[in-house]
């Protein structure tokens, strides 16, 4: 990591944040699909930067940057080659994402001397096997045909007994 880098970190965070500090935005997504977040800026003029960090085990990093009109995306070699940020909508796009990478994600707009940030809340999910969802015994529809056959055998049974 270089100095500059944690100068320009540390300069973001120790900075009164104008915008008010609110929840941040939850996002699930399944793991292997894209994760997409969008800033929440309806139109980037030439003069915005955009910073977007990811925090694990309290370190923060950078993920991706635009800065004087470039956009930088290899900055963390954990998301190497994944990531993607647009230039017009400054939304960040990691694709391939994996559970490992749920965590808060933070966005860091300057518009001017203007700068607010956005947080994001990410959850990946693991993608579940159709196989091992609920084995349970609550629901007569998930019941082998053995015990299918033994509803029908009672309920006839029933049936006869009322007949009696
Ligand atoms: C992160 O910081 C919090 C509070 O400062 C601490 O309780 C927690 O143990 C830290 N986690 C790690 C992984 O260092
Ligand atoms: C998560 O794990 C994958 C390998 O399973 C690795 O390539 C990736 O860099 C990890 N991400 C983070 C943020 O540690």
């Amino acid at each position: 990591m270089s100095i500059s880098m944690w100068v320009f970190i540390m300069f973001f965070t120790s900075l009164e944040v104008c915008g008010q500090a609110d929840a941040p935005e939850s996002v699930r997504v399944m793991e292997g699909d894209v994760l997409r977040l969008h800033p929440g800026v309806p139109e980037l003029k030439q003069d915005v930067q955009i910073l977007w960090s990811y925090e694990r085990d309290n370190l923060s990093t950078r993920v991706a940057q635009i800065y004087q009109g470039k956009i930088y995306t290899s900055y963390d070699e954990r998301f190497s080659g994944r990531v993607q940020l647009d230039r017009k909508t400054g939304v960040l796009t990691i694709s391939n994402i994996r559970t490992n990478e749920s965590g808060p994600f933070e966005a860091f707009i300057v518009i001017n001397t203007k700068i607010s940030k956005r947080k994001f809340s990410v959850d990946v999910y693991a993608a579940v096997s159709s196989v091992t969802v609920r084995q349970s015994t609550d629901c007569p529809d998930c019941c082998g045909v053995t015990e299918a056959l033994i509803h029908l055998v009672l309920a006839g049974l029933m049936f006869l007994l009322d007949l009696v």
